[in-house]
């Protein structure tokens, strides 16, 4: 019988002699059977990350090994659904669980309505679709994960998750669940370079910054620049089927926040809860530290299950950086080498592992389906040198910097537009050009602007805007309008938090015009920029994105010609 050694926090070595475990292999530690994984052997001592507390664990209890990795149970009732680290279902607002509960993580009672698609006597192979069920605003599909000949297909009607769907010639089973190791990627046909953008709803975002379908984003940020809202937002209004939001070593009350927010706001797409096409795993805090480490993987796993059933999928954890610390704790604990501020060697490629599970596929069934992982990083210090940071943005293809000063002017979302950047924009603009041919017009003239600025700013901090010469003077106002009215936004406010494309669309083209009208105005006859800009035409328009609504964004056909014909009539008028 395999007994403890020693026991130093979460990491227990164990005397194993006979028996001969895997790495990953999954032990059930001490009389309480405490879950953990094994991450080192050493002749005949395992060293076990135990996923719990082990307080109260003593030297010579056994140690069981469960002869599996780590597996998550992917099957129907995921969506809505809340689960720690290592995928134990949390009830709705006690984030406790009893240590040592082994509990099948989906509901067994549950009946789903299941439809076949495939017939007795038919060949099917990895990745055939072999029936569907309603599932929250999706079909959930039952997919094959071997090939073989059906001898038993169940008929429609009301299954229970462990009910057999399909039995093969070969005598293997197909339940309306599956395991699969959160470790190991779950496989697909083959990967794509992804043309369609991840709409956000935030400006800044969706048409500056973009992230794709599949794509990876990092939301670097120093304490209380809006991480966790960013993510928040993102989580509530990306146009993903399916959003596994990850909460990880982040306070408890934010995840509850979530969970009561989502449960109220609905889907724009389904009409739906949101929280029926959500997933939520936390290990908040006060949860025990070394689960952190697993339960991005499980949400990756997850999303992985999802996107294969031909769905996007967006992942949003929250944050990295204590999921990085989290691994700092262990390795500390194993006596292993550190190598840069403490944290272990395999840093950057664990950081790697996350992020290179994202991406746009097509499925062993011929359907497209993406999973988009975004991660928010907390340097410390908000010291963007630092090791986790640096990691991430080696990985990540977006990186939305939060800016402390702009968290400070209560500028939100407070992305610093000079030090942020996206690998995407060629890669969509061809799908926001179907929305608008000025597109690629509209967001090169917004990016000139800004650079304009960026450089004019120096001068305006030492010594004021009035101290510029006039066209300077019109530059940063214009810019100063962008800022106020396209690159914030405010995320509780019920019009402003989500703006679709067309709007979005529409905001710039307005800004545009109000940038042609002021030069031509200036050029033509001198007129000040102070007059240009206290038109209350100009008052009325910043006010349009709390007022215009997504389904009505025509209203600004209209604002962008009294825009045009208020300052006409000031060109003709003026000094007469
Ligand atoms: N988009 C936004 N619109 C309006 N207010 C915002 C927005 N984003 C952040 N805030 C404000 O900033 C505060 C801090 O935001 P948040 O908790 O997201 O920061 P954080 O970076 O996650 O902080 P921490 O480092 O503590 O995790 C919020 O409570 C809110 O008042
Ligand atoms: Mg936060």
């Amino acid at each position: 019988m395999a007994q403890i050694i020693s026991i130093s926090g979460p990491i227990v070595k164990i005397r194993v002699d006979d028996q001969n475990p895997g790495l990953f292999e999954v032990a059930y530690v001490g009389n309480q059977g405490l879950i953990g994984e094994v991450v080192d052997i050493d002749k005949n001592v395992a060293t076990v990350q135990v996923y719990e507390d082990t307080e109260g664990l003593s030297l010579g209890e056994p140690v069981e090994f469960s002869g599996h990795m780590l597996n998550a149970y992917l099957g129907p009732g995921l969506l809505g659904g809340i689960f720690d680290g290592i995928q134990r279902p949390l009830t709705k607002l006690d984030f406790r669980i009893k240590k040592g509960l082994k509990e099948f993580p989906l509901e067994k009672n549950k009946k789903w309505h299941f439809t076949p698609a495939v017939k007795e006597g038919e060949i099917i192979s990895r990745g055939s679709l072999i029936g569907e069920l309603p599932e929250g605003g999706i079909i959930h599909r039952v997919i094959s994960p071997f090939s073989g000949k059906v001898k038993f297909i169940a008929e429609e009607g009301e299954y229970k998750i462990d009910d057999t769907v399909v039995l093969t010639e070969e005598g293997k089973e197909i339940k309306l669940y599956l395991t699969h190791p959160v470790r190991i990627p779950i496989d697909f046909k083959s990967r794509k370079r992804s043309k369609i953008p991840l709409i956000t709803g935030q400006r800044v975002i969706d048409f500056l910054f973009p992230v794709t379908k599949g794509g990876t984003a990092s939301i670097p940020g120093g304490f209380g620049t809006g991480k966790t809202i960013l993510q928040q937002t993102l989580a509530k209004w990306s146009d993903a089927d399916v959003v596994i939001y990850v909460g990880c070593g982040e306070r408890g009350n934010e995840m509850t926040e979530v969970l009561k927010d989502f449960s109220k706001l609905k889907d724009p797409k389904t009409g739906k809860p949101l929280m029926e096409r959500t997933v939520l795993i936390a290990n908040t805090s006060d949860m025990p530290v070394s689960a952190r480490e697993a339960s991005i993987f499980l949400g990756i796993t997850i999303g992985e299950y999802y996107r294969n059933m031909g769905y996007h999928v967006a992942l949003m954890a929250d944050s990295t950086s204590r999921w990085a610390e989290a691994m700092r704790e262990i390795s500390s604990r194993m006596n292993q080498l550190p190598v840069e501020e403490g944290f272990p060697s395999d840093l950057s490629s664990k950081i790697a592992s996350v992020y290179e599970r994202a991406g746009f596929v097509e499925t062993f069934s011929g359907k497209e389906g993406s999973l988009t992982i975004i991660g928010a990083v907390s340097p410390p210090g908000g010291d963007f040198s630092e090791p986790v940071t640096r990691h991430t943005r080696r990985f990540t293809s977006v990186f939305w910097a939060l800016d402390k000063d702009l968290a400070n002017a209560r500028f939100f979302p407070a992305i610093n537009y000079t030090l942020s950047y996206s690998s995407y924009p060629d890669d969509v603009s061809g799908w926001w050009k179907k929305l608008s041919p000025d597109y690629d017009d509209l967001r090169n003239w917004m990016i000139n602007l800004l650079q304009q600025d960026e450089k004019l700013q120096r001068i305006v901090k030492l010594l004021g805007t009035e101290s510029l010469p006039e066209d300077q003077k019109l530059v940063v106002e214009i810019a100063n309008l962008v800022k106020e009215v396209f690159l914030q936004q405010n995320a509780f406010d019920p019009v402003d938090a989500h703006s679709s494309p067309e709007k979005q669309i529409k905001i710039a083209e307005a800004l545009k015009v109000i940038h042609q009208m002021w030069e031509k105005a200036f050029i033509q006859k001198g007129i000040p920029v102070s007059v240009l800009k206290n038109q209350p035409v100009i008052t009325e328009f910043i006010r349009s994105k709390y007022e215009i609504k997504n389904d009505q964004v025509q209203v600004y056909d209209k604002i962008i010609k009294k825009i045009i014909d208020v300052y006409t009539d000031l060109i003709s008028t003026y000094g007469e």
